[in-house]
């Protein structure tokens, strides 16, 4: 008896000692002000940083650790970041000893995967760092020199009419030829030689501000099963490895999902616009190879957009589409896909400014065929209006749709 109660103690304290691990140590998304970079092994770098509580809300974390692991001497570096003040925010200094490239997590319990930082030889970063731009590159000076003997080669061959004379203006020719071609220095490699692609840029802003905290991806699966696993919560995302969508949405999106979708969970993580086009390019990379589409690739067809229009009193609440919009987004139509060329025609449901007349014309871009026709019913006091849609032709069209002074133009493939 006595030992199963001192058991189920021990059990008791055991699971005591694994809840806060998990709750205090654990849910919680960390996004970088910046991936570090230009980092020299010796020499400190700053690590700032907002936690956020499930993602959401920044909240300050008690201590938060990152812990730096060489990848070849496996030598392991832990720092402990503090809050600055009561909103999530971080900052710490950082000094990693050695030249190399890092991995490294921070927090405990579910730990984050940030960017693997290379650090750079301090012998290196010197003169890289303190080279004096002044003076003109040695071939220059080369060259001007094989210049300046060539003209004195050429005085001296005209007056003196001697061999050497003759000699030294033709080996101050070939001098100035070989100080002119020689190939400009390169620029110095870029410091610490990070991430620079977009998309590579994109993958590391991945892991650095957080998504793969609520977002599987084939380009970070290995990381990730080593550190987030198979966690999920109530605001952990879609697995974003085939995710493509236009880059007119995805800036949308990024920007601020709340605007798109009013009752998301993913939180504005206050990207700069130059990321937000680095994570776009890393989550389309790849997205210009669907194989079979040989003749709807000559078709630039219009991306359609997940997004919510503004609500009618005359319909339900529409959804995120996919929707075709127009850049101040005030002509919307729906696009369900499947649209055909057969005699039924396809119904299309249109947002417009309320009441004004709406207009649609269409031609096809990839060969004769008579103009689209549209069916367009009158009486929609407001913003919604439906209507018929006959493509006289399979091929690729070009569609106009006019609703007061707004317009609407986009490309579609019909089958
Ligand atoms: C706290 C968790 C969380 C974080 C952090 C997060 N997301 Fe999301 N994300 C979500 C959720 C939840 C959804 C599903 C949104 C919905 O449909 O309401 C989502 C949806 C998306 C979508 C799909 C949008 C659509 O229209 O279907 C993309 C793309 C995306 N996230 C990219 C990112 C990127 C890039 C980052 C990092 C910069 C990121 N997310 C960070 C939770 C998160």
């Amino acid at each position: 008896m006595r030992t199963s109660r001192f058991s189920l103690l021990i059990a008791l304290v055991g699971l005591a000692a694994l809840v806060p691990a998990v709750f205090a140590g654990g849910w919680a998304v960390a996004t970088l002000d910046e991936i570090p970079a230009g980092v020299t092994a010796g020499q400190p770098f700053t690590v700032s940083f907002t936690m956020r509580q499930h993602g959401v809300q920044p909240a300050n974390w008690g201590t938060v650790p990152l812990t730096f692991t060489h990848t070849e001497s496996r030598q392991t570096v832990v720092v402990t970041a503090e809050a600055e003040g009561g909103s999530g925010y971080y900052t710490v200094a950082v000094t990693l000893p050695e030249a190399g490239t890092w991995e490294w997590l921070l927090g405990e319990g579910l730990v984050q995967p940030m960017p693997s930082v290379r650090v750079q030889a301090p012998a290196l970063a010197a003169p890289a760092s303190a080279a004096p731009p002044a003076g003109p590159p040695l071939a220059l000076l080369v060259a001007l020199a094989g210049l300046v003997s060539l003209g004195l080669g050429l005085v001296a061959a005209l007056r003196t009419r001697r061999p050497w004379a003759a000699a030294l203006t033709v080996g101050a020719a070939l001098v100035a030829a070989l100080g002119f071609a020689w190939p400009p220095a390169a620029p110095a490699a870029s410091s610490g030689g990070e991430a620079s692609a977009p998309a590579d840029l994109g993958q590391a802003l991945f892991l650095g501000k957080g998504c793969v905290m609520c977002h599987a991806h084939t380009a970070v699966s290995q990381v990730r099963r080593r550190t987030v696993g198979d966690f999920s919560s109530f605001s952990t995302g879609p697995d974003l490895s085939s995710f493509r969508a236009s880059a007119e949405y995805l800036r949308l999106w990024l920007a601020d999902p709340a605007s798109v979708k009013p009752e998301t969970q993913m939180p504005d993580l206050g990207l700069t616009a130059a990321e937000i086009e680095a994570l776009i390019r890393f989550l389309n990379a790849g997205a210009s190879a669907p194989a079979s589409t040989a003749p709807a690739a000559a078709c630039p067809v219009t991306p359609a957009v997940r997004a919510i229009p503004p609500d009618d009193p005359n319909a339900d609440p529409f959804g995120d589409g996919p929707w075709l919009v127009n850049a101040d987004r005030s002509l919307w139509a729906q696009w369900a896909g499947g649209w055909t060329a057969s005699a039924n025609g396809n119904k299309v449901i249109w947002i417009r400014p309320a009441g004004t007349s709406l207009q649609v014309a269409g031609r096809r871009l990839d060969g004769e065929a008579p103009p689209l026709r549209a069916e367009i019913p009158g009486g929609y006091g407001t913003g919604f209006q439906v209507s018929g849609l006959y493509f006289p032709a399979s091929g690729c069209w070009s569609v106009t749709a006019t609703a007061g002074d707004t317009q609407l133009e986009f490309v579609v493939a019909i089958p």
